[in-house]
């Protein structure tokens, strides 16, 4: 039986105990949900990739309080320390070289010399590693391939029994996961677009080049080569019209009569309330058993990218699925 728990400070003792003895918890951030394992516990770092059916080619995020405890494990550079300080506690995930000493289980890099790494802001997630005392090695609370879980619900319907307790701590309140940047490199390199624009880097840390699609064989993010967020119901992207049978996944003003179902991601077209919309509607739609999901355009500016790559990997994906 999985144990949803609401995240107050005895149930957070209760999921660290279980994080410290080589179990997995799942828990809220505020991009999407995660599934925490003891980053420096290797068993409990490998069940996370059997839980989720996960690539072990594909490494995943560690989680800290502060920047302090990020620099045990790793080598920081200039802008990353800008963007650290300007974006933590928060939605952004940093690549940087993994310090040789330090204690992160080697299946977090997934072969790499690299460790991504990030301080999550939301509150029951900052508490649960904290009183772990020790980093979280923490991927999105799904099976592997799948929609990210922006609720607990989410998360159960996911991953079922391979979850014994998934603490609660509302809807996330972004609603997409963590940006991600690769600062290995002079040259900064933008691998996951999110609620911390590109326009966001560049202010801060100058260019900024973006490599979001798996341009080679050896992409600089492992999970660019995956099937990614993909609902089950097929989608139909830059959608004009809802064809018979079809679901609508309307944005801003509609423009268009709908028969069937209908959700608005923003009616008031706005980006964040959209990307804060976009996983929980598409779980949504996936449940309902449409014959498909018909999208309307969203515009490709600012927190619009991160929602377009969602989009596209997950049209992309069942594109994959039927060659
Ligand atoms: O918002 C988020 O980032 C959520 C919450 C739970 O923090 N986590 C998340 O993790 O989305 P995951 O595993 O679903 O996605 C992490 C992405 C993957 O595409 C992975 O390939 C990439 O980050 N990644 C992880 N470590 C990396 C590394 N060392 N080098 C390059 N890419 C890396
Ligand atoms: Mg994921």
């Amino acid at each position: 039986m999985t144990l949803i728990l609401e995240g107050t400070s005895e149930n957070i003792r209760k999921a660290a105990s279980r994080l410290k003895s080589g179990e997995l918890a799942a828990f809220p951030t505020e991009t999407v949900y995660g599934l925490g394992a003891d980053a420096t516990n290797d068993k409990a770092v490998a069940s996370i990739f059997a839980a989720k059916s996960r690539p072990v080619f594909n490494p995943i995020i560690v989680h800290f309080t502060d920047i302090e405890k990020v620099k045990k494990a790793v080598v920081f550079n200039d802008k990353a320390e800008v963007l650290a300080k300007a974006f933590w506690p928060g939605p952004l995930t940093l690549i940087l070289p993994r310090r040789k000493d330090t204690n992160i289980s080697l299946l977090c890099s997934a072969g790499l010399s690299t460790l991504a790494v990030r301080c999550p802001s939301h509150p029951v997630a900052r508490q649960l590693i904290k009183t772990l005392g020790k980093p979280i090695a923490a991927p999105s609370a799904n099976k592997s391939g799948s929609l990210s879980p922006t609720t607990p619900q989410h998360v159960l319907k996911s991953l079922g029994e391979k979850v014994e307790l998934i603490l609660a701590g509302g809807r996330a309140s972004v609603g997409l996961e963590s940006t991600v940047v690769d600062m290995t490199d002079a040259e900064p390199v933008l691998l996951r677009p999110g609620i911390v624009t590109l326009e966001d880097l560049r202010l801060h840390i100058g260019e900024v080049r973006v490599e979001t699609k798996a341009t080679n064989d050896h992409p600089k993010s492992p999970g660019q080569l995956l099937k990614h967020y993909a609902p089950k119901t097929p989608l139909r992207l830059r959608a004009v019209n809802a064809k018979p049978g079809e679901a609508l996944l309307a944005f801003g003003t509609i423009r268009f009569i709908a028969d069937g179902a209908l959700l608005n991601l923003s009616e008031r077209g706005d980006l964040n309330e959209a990307a804060a919309n976009l996983f929980s509607m598409l779980h949504q739609f996936d449940s309902e058993g449409h014959k498909s999901i018909a999208v309307m355009n969203i515009p490709n500016t600012g927190l619009g990218m991160a929602i377009n790559d969602r989009l596209r990997r997950a049209a992309g994906a069942q594109q994959q699925k039927k060659n």
